[in-house]
């Protein structure tokens, strides 16, 4: 598998246009954005080892397949990455969950940590970073650093829209990760803002503008 997969189903594509749009009211936009994160789950977990596990059907004993290992660990960049998580939730239940908080800085566009809480069996896990929007990269390469000094080895990206600068920033720090994206924007604009984008996805989730 490439470095980076566009998630280019005609049902992720037709729900991001949806969300894209400035006239969709915050309920649709979480309603779609959890919608499109249950779809973008389902693909890039589509390589998950299964393994043979015997079971009865009310009529006779069979050998049935279920995912091997330990449960996903999927962390979310808050806050827009919450608004990610809940749709990842509904196709991986019983996932386990982390939080990392990150603002950018306004004027340097860094990333500054403000709070961080992972399973303490992180290193045993398949860990999927979520973040509707990787624009400069950089929050989501300094998250992936925590995660991996946290013990993370094995780790995948997923977001809505990327933009390209946020692409070679995020593959060239973290070659080993996979990123997912549904869409790869044409650039970011002065403020930092992904062009055309959809906006700002935690205002828009969360109505706070
Ligand atoms: N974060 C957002 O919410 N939107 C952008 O366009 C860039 C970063």
């Amino acid at each position: 598998m490439s470095q980076i997969t566009v998630l280019d189903h005609p049902l992720i594509q037709h729900k991001l246009t949806l969300l894209r749009q400035k006239e969709t009211p915050v309920a649709d936009f979480r309603r779609i954005a959890r919608e499109i994160s249950l779809l973008a789950c389902y693909e890039l977990t589509r390589d998950l080892p299964l393994e043979d596990v015997t079971i009865e059907t009310p009529l006779e004993a069979m050998t049935g397949r279920h995912i091997s290992g330990k449960k996903l660990c999927l962390v979310s960049i808050l806050r827009a990455g919450n608004g990610i998580l809940e749709g990842m939730l509904d196709a991986v239940p019983n996932a386990r969950v982390g939080h990392i908080g990150l603002y950018r800085d306004p004027t340097t566009l860094q990333p500054v940590e403000y709070y961080m809480k992972v399973p303490e069996d992180i290193s045993e896990r398949l860990v999927i970073v979520v973040d509707p929007m990787l624009a400069t990269g950089h929050s989501a390469a300094a998250a992936i650093s925590r995660l991996k000094a946290a013990g993370a080895s094995q780790l995948r990206f997923v977001c809505l829209i990327s933009a390209p600068e946020g692409l070679k920033v995020l593959t060239e720090a973290h070659p080993d990760v996979e990123v997912f994206t549904c869409a790869v924007d044409r650039q970011l604009d002065d403020h930092g803002y992904i062009r055309p984008g959809l906006g700002d996805a935690g205002d828009r989730l969360f109505g706070t503008k």
